[in-house]
């Protein structure tokens, strides 16, 4: 089959290889892949930049969502068969959707929401966990509280803007000039333009915030939460409770801690929680969130969509940090 790898992590461009069929085991099947998002992930990954999080052997192909149609499914699936439309991210060490085709645990995918198309399936998976474990697993987002969502034009932000107003949070968030209109139609209460204003000058006592971009505007963010508040971040430092919960080991674990000693003592100073948080895999809640797709109460925003031989200038548009909303990468 087609995959597009890389033979070592750098910034070096993604090759067309021709990969062997993977094998489908027990509890898998096996997905025609008819279409991946970019994600900033895929340019991390590639770079090398998260290698302490999560490494890879080579050669690796990647991508980390998609859409498509299970062609086999393996002797002990129950919830899959041949001929199903699906969509998922599979678990992180089995990543590669910029391939034709993809062998994944049943309980990482879902049935792909009827009313979307595979292009518009295929923004939802990586984006859309991300935004339900920060909400639901982590924050445990209530009705009526206050949230600041940074860079909510952006792939995250325009899904996790809807998922909170669905919650009945209202939703503070910053973009530029640029993606104004887009976060006021996903339905932002207050828009911050980055480029002209401070947050931190105009909101005061939130009960979170949900950081995408690290360094000086996640520490910034600690000004703005109440005591008792937390922050969630996919961007800053992992710290040494994020590695023992994914039980990283004392090495890590040690460095962690001694990287994030700074978020550590704002911490202590605000009184708030700081989260650090990887994305999973999770076919059930990938089902919620197809409910609340076919219900009309999310839509998927897409930016453009690009060929399979474009995947190095979807990940160069990726890059500029610009996007607003999904990169689609069309695989067949
Ligand atoms: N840890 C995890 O599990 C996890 C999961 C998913 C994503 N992530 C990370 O989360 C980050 C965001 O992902 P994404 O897919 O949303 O990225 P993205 O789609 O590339 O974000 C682009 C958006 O960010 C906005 N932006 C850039 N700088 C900004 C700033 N200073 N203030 C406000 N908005 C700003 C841009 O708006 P303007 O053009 O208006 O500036 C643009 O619309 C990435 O770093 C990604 O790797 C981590």
């Amino acid at each position: 089959m087609k995959a597009m790898i890389i033979e070592k992590y750098g910034k070096t461009p993604l090759l067309l290889a021709d990969r062997p069929m993977p094998t489908v085991g027990d509890y898998e099947v096996l997905a025609e892949i008819h279409v991946a998002s970019i994600n900033p992930l895929d340019s991390k990954i590639r770079d090398g930049t998260i290698k302490l999080l999560i490494k890879y052997e080579m050669p690796l192909i990647l991508g980390n969502d998609f859409s498509g149609v299970v062609v086999k499914a393996g002797k002990k699936v129950t919830r899959f068969k041949v001929g199903d439309e699906i969509y998922g991210r599979p678990r992180k060490q089995s990543i590669g959707t910029f391939a034709e085709y993809i062998s994944v645990h049943e309980n990482d995918i879902a049935l792909k929401p009827k009313n979307l198309s595979f292009e518009e399936a295929a923004a939802i998976p990586l984006v859309g966990l991300t935004a339900y474990q920060a909400f639901h697993d982590i924050l445990q987002l209530q009705k009526g509280q206050k949230i600041l969502i940074q860079a909510g034009a952006g792939g995250v932000g325009t899904f996790a803007i809807q998922l909170a107003k669905l919650m009945g949070a209202t939703v503070a968030t910053t973009t530029s000039e640029a993606g104004m209109d887009l976060v006021k139609s996903v339905g932002a209460d207050e828009v911050i333009n980055y480029k002209t204003e401070k947050f931190e000058d105009l909101l005061e006592n939130y009960d979170a915030v949900f950081d995408t971009l690290g360094g000086d505007i996640l520490e910034r963010s600690f000004k703005i939460v109440k005591k008792g508040g937390q922050i969630i971040s996919l961007s800053g430092l992992p710290n040494a409770r994020f590695a023992k919960a994914d039980g990283l080991g004392l090495l890590k674990t040690m460095l962690f801690s001694a990287a994030s000693h700074k978020l550590t003592k704002l911490e202590k100073k605000h009184h708030v929680q700081y989260t650090f948080m990887f994305v999973k895999a999770s076919g059930e809640q990938l089902s919620t969130i197809t409910n609340y797709i076919e219900s009309g109460e999310i839509k998927p925003i897409i930016d453009r969509i690009f060929p399979m031989d474009g995947v190095e200038e979807a990940m160069k548009y990726s890059e500029t940090g610009r996007a607003k909303g999904e990169i689609i990468l069309k695989i067949r």
